[in-house]
């Protein structure tokens, strides 16, 4: 019997935490920014913002950021590190190739394993130049220098490509145009506008970006992790018995793919306390607990979902009903290859699965599930399995629970502090 009740407030939105504190170090002014993600992604944005010159405090939920304006950065004495931190490393490339100086991006392994020409492509097209150490990935140097505009077509969804070119159109003080698939998220988008930038969406999906002189300082409230609220989610719609509050959820159509899904499945979730934030809707999700059933993923779908999409694969794992995704291969492009990840794991601890070229496939009936989880060093599939663990009737260990730190560094303490129970060993403080 599993009976989750009570009121969370998860971590600030990582994608605007680092976003908020790129472009306020961008602008002129003292920018106000609070309720900031303390995970080791958004210390890994500080560090590199403090290499190219920002007087940046130390990391904290509440900062003051003195802006350099956007020729203000300076040449950077060793390597950016980007730690694990793909939006890192993505968007401050974007922002270097319009300086007038070089600089090298390092990561971990896993960073060091992600595609980057989808950045080089088109920051190459506007005349910056890259130079690749080893094959896709990082280390690689990004010669900064004048760009010229741009319009491009970037073939997919993806908000860290946009916002590269976005962020160096913005430096450099030209036009660019993107186009997108399907509308990623669009939080620089929405961030630049409040600054006083001269940002339009003309058609669906194609944002245009004209050169503004300066940027103002920003004032923000972080709201909430809609992808960490997402565990939570889960949880709670999966208990026996449940009501469970998650206040203050950034609630942006571009990131509420997974409580669409949720719905789909019969999942019980409302709105309440609806405010908007910098351009976002933000407001407080109840969750009572649901009868689940089966349902089906299509690429349309995915890329306001992408993040959360190892989570709903334990759903439904853990519910016992079927799920099929399709037109997610960029999943094997992320921390880890979350399809191989996922699928894996699932058959290692009793579930029903099998992964597919751009998908998986999982299917019930329920049963308990009980085994050893290797996240892969990967942050979200821990977690997603730390859910499984904490129904009633599975036994799951996870190995190297700290990873969570990458984006949620309290989860463990939260997932106990609702439900009593906590997964992993090193993960729990106490
Ligand atoms: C992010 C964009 C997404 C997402 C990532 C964060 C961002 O990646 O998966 O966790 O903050 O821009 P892509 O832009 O590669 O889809």
């Amino acid at each position: 019997m599993l009976s989750v009740r009570g009121q969370l407030r998860v971590p600030g939105d990582k994608s605007i935490s680092h976003r908020s504190l790129i472009l306020a170090a961008l602008a002129e002014g003292e920018s106000d920014i609070r309720g900031i993600s303390d995970a080791a992604d958004i210390r890994a944005t500080v560090t590199v913002l403090r290499s190219l010159g920002v007087a940046l405090p130390a990391l904290s939920t509440s900062m003051r950021v003195e802006g350099v304006g956007l020729r203000g950065l300076t040449s950077p004495r060793g390597a950016l590190d980007c730690g694990n931190s793909g939006t890192t490393a993505r968007l401050i490339a974007g922002v270097v190739a319009a300086c007038d100086f070089s600089a090298r991006f390092v990561g971990d392994e896993s960073l060091s394993r992600r595609p980057m020409k989808r950045i080089a492509e088109p920051l190459t097209a506007m005349r910056a130049r890259f130079e690749f150490e080893g094959g896709d990935g990082l280390p690689f140097i990004v010669h900064g220098g004048d760009l010229k505009s741009a319009t491009w077509n970037t073939g997919g969804s993806s908000a860290q490509v946009k916002g590269a070119i976005l962020l160096a159109g913005l430096v450099a003080g030209v036009d660019v145009r993107v186009h997108e698939k399907s509308l990623s998220r669009d939080h620089t988008e929405r961030l630049l506008r409040s600054m006083g930038a001269d940002i339009r969406v003309d058609r669906e999906n194609h944002v245009s970006l004209h050169p503004t002189a300066r940027l103002s300082p920003l004032t923000i409230d972080v709201p909430a992790d809609p992808s960490s609220a997402a565990f939570f989610v889960a949880l709670a719609s999966l208990a026996d018995e449940s009501e469970l509050v998650l206040s203050d959820v950034c609630l942006n159509s571009t990131r509420t793919g997974f409580l669409r899904a949720m719905h789909g499945m019969g999942a019980i979730i409302s709105r309440e306390d609806a405010k908007t934030c910098n351009g976002d809707e933000v407001g407080s999700l109840r969750v009572l607990p649901g009868i689940l059933t089966g349902i089906a993923i299509t690429e349309a779908e995915v890329p306001a979902l992408i993040d959360e999409l190892p989570l709903l694969a334990c759903v439904a794992a853990g519910a016992g009903v079927d799920l099929e995704i399709s037109g997610a291969e960029e999943l094997r492009a992320k921390e880890s290859d979350r399809i191989k990840t996922v699928v894996s794991n699932l058959i290692a601890i009793g579930a029903r699965a099998e992964e597919r070229k751009d998908g998986l496939r999982v299917w019930g009936p329920r049963r308990e599930l009980h085994g050893t989880i290797d996240p892969a060093g990967d942050h979200r599939i821990a977690m997603a399995f730390g859910i499984v663990g904490a129904l009633p009737g599975n036994r799951i260990k996870i190995e190297s629970p700290a990873c969570v730190s990458v984006s949620y560094p309290t989860f463990w303490n939260d997932l106990k502090r609702v439900v009593g129970y906590c997964a992993g060993s090193d993960g729990c403080s106490s």
